[in-house]
């Protein structure tokens, strides 16, 4: 989603910003600027699509912008407003002395922006920020001093915002404001950054300042200044990052995802070290608070997570209810925060995010936290805002994760969440200790499994091929693989537009039926266990339909022969794991699908890899 650069200093700041807008451009965005203090005036540089049309632009001014020190620079996914040069960030006010840039959305924009014209202020684009930088500019008129000026406007301001401002008549200087939005301020050697995410600065400085909701910083090169909404200064807390700069290399393979979904075995490894040992030893997971008298004082669980993760909570509802018996509720964010929901001092409530920030998952936990429950959270970010807000924390530990389409972390949010279940229901009492050993057992035995999938891709590459000239692809399931056939038809969407779905099976009758013939691939996620009969059954009348039939599968039953077209085998894997398995092909028949067809695999049209916007 956007993404916010800033600099003062010493230095050039164009390569700065440039650069730094670089590391967060694998969020996903479709136009940039930036905004940089020259000689005489502010001079704003902006492109569609990709960094390298602004690169360009830039290139035919080299001379005047070697000299700037003191800039603001922006990546827009757009969402007041098509992405549209005029509606790319930095906005100016009218007389162009004021910029912005803008994370989030300005929910009472449309009545600043009458406001604003009534008293004469010409608007460019169709932004919510513009009706900012007119704001800010307004008040500026009055008090004469930026960040005066930012903390009045702030005050007018509904909605989620991350802003940077800069204003002619005060060289060297960037105003910084947030609310439920990310903005982090970066500490050099008489030079100060500030950015939406640790990436676009970490090259230079480790030491760090995460500013809270509703303060306002005042950065120069030689000071940082923190105040609240009210002037009251505020002392800087500065913390030394947990860090290290990560080259984002391919290494060699064609894409990040590709790449990500190789390192799953290691991940998984990664997350086992130091708290799954032997499968005789219990589960350590450090930064769980929860106590025996917590847990047994519950009477639920609530689970609230978007997109890929909301896959994983599905997981974990059937997995914690089946090794614990606590009733679990899962829901996704943007749903639940809309919604008398139900939550106590005796519900758990459990957010699920790769990045940490997801506004409506953020939301959602701020709420339940408010009403007393104690909030656990599972993310890839500890250093986020949702960890910030958690009593407990399960770090999922799957390293930065560039594609948009999430694949390594979903498969470490799965294991974190059968690390839980299993702590939990060590603690409760509710397994009994040979399940315990064997399931142990089993997911030390994960990172092998993968590593078989990947080493045998070509078969799943083949079927991708075969299949990769549909307009639609229907993935079946049921029981703990429903989330499965969900995610699997999910990523297909996200990088291929192919209209995927993933059903119940045992729905198909009840209407998706009606859309089968022999145009339609139907992917059936027939693991061994409790369901596969019934699977199988469901399947059957899928093919009565001429649906042209697809297995995957843990079974060597000579009857699937018969039945399916094209058979993807994984290794043999307990039931109960089974997820964690069969995403895995899902995850490449979409890759290949993508490859194939020649889509921008890493940065899917219209998406974005964290949503800081409700
Ligand atoms: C975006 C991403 C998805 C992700 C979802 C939730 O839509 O494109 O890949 O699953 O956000 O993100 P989170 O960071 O909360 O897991």
């Amino acid at each position: 989603m956007c993404g916010i650069v800033g600099y003062t200093g010493k230095r050039p700041v164009v390569d700065i910003l440039l650069d730094g807008l670089e590391q967060l451009e694998y969020r996903g965005y479709d136009s940039s600027g930036i905004a940089l203090k020259c000689a005489d005036s502010i001079k704003v540089y902006k492109a569609e699509g990709k960094l390298k049309n602004l690169r360009e632009e830039l290139s035919s001014h080299a001379y005047e912008l070697t000299k700037s020190v003191t800039g603001i620079g922006h990546i827009r996914w757009a969402t007041h407003g098509a992405p549209t040069v005029v509606n790319a960030h930095p906005h100016t006010c009218g007389c162009g002395k004021l910029v912005i840039v803008h994370n989030g959305i300005i929910e009472n924009y449309k009545e600043l922006k009458t406001e604003l014209e009534a008293k004469g202020c010409k608007f460019k684009s169709q932004t919510d920020t513009e009706a900012v930088a007119h704001l800010i500019a307004s008040i500026y008129g009055e008090v004469k001093d930026l960040t005066k000026s930012v903390q009045l406007a702030a005050k007018k301001l509904e909605g989620a915002y991350a802003l940077c401002i800069m204003h002619n008549d005060e060289p060297g200087k960037i105003v910084a404001t947030k609310r439920n939005a990310p903005l982090i301020i970066g500490i050099g050697e008489n030079e100060f950054y500030v950015a939406s995410d640790v990436p676009a600065f970490i090259k230079h400085t480790k030491k760090a300042v995460y500013l809270t909701d509703n303060q306002v910083a005042t950065l120069t090169a030689e000071t940082l200044k923190i105040e609240d909404e009210n002037e009251n200064e505020i002392p800087v807390k500065v913390e030394q990052l947990p860090w290290e700069p990560v080259a984002l290399s391919k290494m060699g393979y064609k894409h990040f995802m590709l790449k990500e979904i190789h390192e799953q075995p290691d991940v998984i490894r990664n997350i086992l070290v130091g708290k799954l040992h032997t499968c005789d030893s219990p589960i350590v997971l450090d930064e769980v608070k929860l106590t025996r008298q917590t847990l047994k004082d519950l009477n639920r669980i609530q689970i609230i997570a978007c997109g890929t993760s909301l896959h994983a909570a599905m997981v974990g509802k059937y997995i914690i209810e089946n090794f614990c018996s606590i009733p679990v509720d899962v829901e996704a964010s943007s749903e639940y925060i809309y919604r008398k929901t139900v939550t106590d001092a005796h519900t758990l409530v459990i957010g699920v995010s790769q990045s940490g920030e997801t506004a409506d998952t953020l939301t959602a936990i701020k709420q339940s936290k408010s009403r007393g429950s104690h909030i656990l959270i599972i993310t890839n970010r500890p250093d986020s805002a949702m960890a910030r807000e958690a009593d407990s924390l399960v770090p999922v530990s799957a390293g930065i994760e560039v594609s948009v389409a999430a694949t390594k972390s979903y498969i470490a949010q799965l294991t974190s969440f059968y690390l839980l279940a299993l702590y939990m229901a060590e603690i409760k009492g509710t397994m009994a200790q040979s399940d315990l050993t064997n399931l142990k057992s089993e997911m030390l035995a994960l990172p092998q499994k993968i590593e078989q999938i990947l080493a045998h891709k070509e078969n799943i590459q083949k079927c991708a091929r075969k299949y990769s000239n549909t307009r639609d692809f229907i993935y079946i399931a049921r029981g703990l693989n429903y989330p499965t056939a969900l995610e699997g038809a999910l990523k297909l969407k996200e990088i291929s537009y192919i209209n995927a779905t993933g059903y119940p099976a045992g729905e198909l009758k009840h209407g998706p039926i009606a859309m089968l013939d022999e145009t339609m691939p139907v992917l059936s996620i027939l693991m061994k266990g409790t369901v596969y009969e019934k699977l199988l059954s469901n399947s059957e009348e899928a093919k009565a339909r001429n649906a042209r039939m697809i297995a995957l599968t843990n079974s060597t039953d000579e009857k699937l022969q018969d039945l399916f077209d094209y058979i993807i085998t994984v290794p043999d894997v307990t039931e109960l794991l089974s997820p964690i398995i069969a995403v895995v092909p899902l995850q490449l028949i979409a890759y290949y699908i993508a490859e194939f067809l020649g889509k921008d695999v890493d940065q899917p049209r219209n998406l974005a890899k964290s949503v800081t916007v409700e």
